[in-house]
């Protein structure tokens, strides 16, 4: 139930902490060390490469997870849309091992996959928030996310729980390998759940922040360069998917190939500078499209910080950035979509999991 809430989906973005530290809880043992299936362990170690498939917001945790699988255990991963690769099939490497990310575990093009490779004899593990469902039930391993039922159309807090154990399972994978990690990723997603409890406690500066800059946009685009840019396409889709004010995710870099063309005095920007990196080629970016009048600002990583930045993040690892940054862009969303007066828990055309291919 909503409780004292107006909407599922503002108590499914304040739960998110409370899912950090219940998925951490689950995955580890009475030493507080990080604990997965020795079953999917052994899969993960004996994959030669990693191939995601999802849809939605599912896919855009996928594609935080390919980074995270391939900075922390050297694992190659690929991530496919379902609904491109069930009819696109890539090359495929040797040892493959599929991955399914989906909250409700039902979706059908993510399923028309998973029957596919079944039939083709490679081994399967589906990440799901439901565990008894059929993504779960026809794979040969399945991850809890543990984030609780989920009832506004719009994902929020599976995206966070997904991004939250595809860590845990680079994690355990880099440790089976005998890898050396340089930092306790227990403690680190546990600093994680207070950096998003001080972030849901800021829905003020959001609402402002939306007034400021979204209030009458017909379109706004979201930028970022690596790990940003993936939170970026989150953002969006987050962003058209419940107030139909039309948005994108860019790459920094790629603006000048040709999006810059549609920004025009007031277009409303939304740039992540959350990673060391490219912290000076990602505001770089913005300088170009405020030259052309764009309304932009900036949400930065607190050691990035700078006087004009919209808004600063609480400092967290480097690699888990996106379980924060992404967490404003959510109520960036929400808050455009109830400034429109919109459905926000039902947005028009959307059913919450999608049965049908
Ligand atoms: O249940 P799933 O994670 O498989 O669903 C995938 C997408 O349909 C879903 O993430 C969709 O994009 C959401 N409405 C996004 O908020």
């Amino acid at each position: 139930e909503k409780g004292t809430y107006p909407h599922f989906m503002l108590k499914e973005i304040d739960e998110q902490p409370f899912a950090m530290r219940k998925i951490i809880n689950e995955y580890q043992n009475e030493n507080n060390e990080l604990k997965l299936d020795a079953d999917v362990q052994m899969a993960m170690k004996a994959a030669d490469r990693i191939y995601i498939i999802a849809c939605g917001t599912s896919y855009h945790a996928g594609l935080v997870g390919k980074e995270l699988i391939e900075k922390l255990a050297s694992v190659p991963v690929e991530v496919h849309v379902a609904s491109e690769f069930s009819y696109n099939i890539p090359l495929l490497s040797e040892k493959p091992l599929f991955v399914f990310i989906s909250q409700s575990g039902e979706t059908a093009d993510s399923r028309a996959v998973l029957v596919k490779i079944k039939e083709m004899g490679y081994p399967a593990l589906t990440i799901t928030n439901v565990p008894g469902s059929t993504l779960s039930r026809e794979a040969d391993y399945t991850l809890n996310l543990y984030a609780g039922p989920e009832i506004a159309v719009a994902s929020t807090k599976a995206y966070t729980a997904q991004i939250a154990v595809l860590a845990i399972l680079a994690v355990d994978t880099a440790q089976a390998k005998g890898l050396k990690l340089d930092f306790d990723p227990m403690q680190e997603l546990a600093i994680v759940a207070n950096a998003m409890e001080t972030l849901t406690d800021q829905k003020e500066a959001m609402e402002e922040l939306v007034t400021n800059y979204l209030q009458a946009a017909r379109n706004a685009f979201f930028i970022g360069r690596s790990a940003d840019y993936h939170v970026c396409m989150e953002g969006a889709l987050k962003l058209k998917e419940i107030s139909y004010i039309q948005a994108e995710g860019f790459a920094g870099g790629e603006l000048k190939h040709g999006t810059i063309a549609l920004i025009e005095e007031g277009t409303p920007i939304i740039a992540l500078a959350t990673q060391p990196d490219v912290n000076y080629a990602i505001r770089g970016n913005v300088q170009e499209v405020i030259a052309r009048g764009a309304n932009a600002m900036i949400i930065s990583m607190k050691s990035l910080e700078q006087d004009t930045d919209a808004f600063v993040l609480p400092q967290v690892h480097d690699l888990l950035t996106p379980l924060v940054s992404v967490v404003p862009l959510q109520l960036l969303a929400y808050y455009a979509a109830l400034h429109r007066g919109c459905d926000i828990d039902k947005p028009r055309n959307l059913a919450k999991s999608v049965t049908v291919e």
